[in-house]
């Protein structure tokens, strides 16, 4: 038994100062110490011995027990250790690596110029509006004298959500002249900028999805020479002192008398080139004073008070003021173009 308790004894100190994982060290205790194990065992024959042998037999074995629970002790605190500095290693942070560059955002050219329009409007002491992009054909159309037939209800232009066309993405920002006669105290004062959709093919002045800038100004005594005193004032602050616009006789349900705005191409001057399709003039937007009958529905009297629109392309717009001459850049977002605003 002596031998056997020798042996034990060597054989498991040995592993256990091997024992590369504190799961190897765990299974090398169970394998002696544990409850089937080698050093178990061997108690277990205690009861065999003549008690003469018995008290040392007791002795020399509870060394042992007490040897390998040591073991096990100082070899766990290595192994932990150990576990300790691969991690520290592995954690490691070199404070010397060039950090990586943090890439800023670039303001869209087009909302560089939305910003210029709100803030020569709101100087002129409008509100700024958000609307829905979807909108009951009643405010597209009904409201604005636009009534069941009327060629821009046409599916072939307009996006429905239903089939008796009741709910569409609207096809214009007019709409919110509407929701703001409906809601603002008079007088009333507004733009209301934002996305429009219409059923057109992509190319170089075209998009099915598009955005306007809404104006309105309902007051007392309000005429068409306002109209065109404000958008002049607001031509001249976009695009720079003496730029000239013109005005021709149009048609929208809306509004009568109509008209739409252009402005000289930036390009010829006037003369006449390929970005102004050699008119000289490039259309930027449509007005007109308000259609007595639009006033009624939204309860106003049109005796007492009198008000001027106009819808304003802002893609156009901004393409005028940054000399953009292809609409498809405004929506590629090739950062190589919007860097150069
Ligand atoms: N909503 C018209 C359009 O999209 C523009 C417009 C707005 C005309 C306000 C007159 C008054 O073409």
């Amino acid at each position: 038994m002596k031998e056997q308790l020798a042996k034990i004894r060597a054989e498991a100190l040995a592993a256990m100062d091997g024992a590369q994982s504190t799961a190897e060290l765990d299974a090398l205790r169970v394998q002696y110490l544990g409850k089937k194990g080698e050093l178990t065992a061997v108690l277990k024959q205690m009861g065999k011995l003549s008690a003469e042998e018995r008290p040392a037999m007791g002795q020399l074995a509870n060394e042992v027990r007490a040897a390998l629970e040591e073991a096990i002790e100082v070899n766990a605190r290595k192994l932990e250790e150990k576990a300790l500095e691969q991690r520290l290693e592995a954690e490691k942070l070199d404070v010397t690596i060039p950090g990586k560059q943090v890439k800023l955002g670039h303001k869209h050219p087009m909302y560089i110029a939305l910003d210029e329009i709100k803030d020569i409007f709101v100087g002129m002491g409008f509100t700024v509006l958000d609307g829905p992009e979807v909108e009951l054909a009643e405010l597209n159309f009904d409201r604005l004298n636009a009534e069941e037939g009327h060629p821009s209800r046409d599916w072939s232009d307009t996006f429905y959500f239903d089939e008796d066309s009741r709910v569409m993405l609207r096809s214009q920002t007019s709409p919110m002249q509407v929701r703001a006669m409906d809601t603002m105290e008079l007088p009333i004062r507004i733009i209301a900028p934002g996305r429009v959709y219409r059923k057109d093919e992509v190319d170089a002045t075209h998009s099915p999805m598009f955005h306007q800038v809404e104006g309105m100004v309902i007051d007392k005594n309000v005429t068409m020479a306002d109209l065109k005193g404000t958008l002049n004032t607001v031509v001249e602050k976009l695009y720079g002192k003496g730029t000239k616009t013109r005005f021709r006789p149009h048609h929208f349900p809306f509004t009568e008398p109509s008209c739409e705005m252009d402005v000289q191409c930036h390009k010829c001057g006037g003369v006449g080139c390929p970005t102004c399709k050699g008119e000289g003039w490039i259309e930027l937007l449509g007005a007109g004073m308000i259609h007595p009958k639009v006033l009624e529905m939204s309860g106003i009297d049109p005796k007492e008070y009198s008000g001027w629109a106009f819808g304003m392309g802002l893609e156009r717009t901004a393409m005028r003021r940054f000399k953009i001459a292809d609409l498809r850049l405004i929506f590629e977002n090739d950062i190589r173009f919007l860097e150069q605003f």
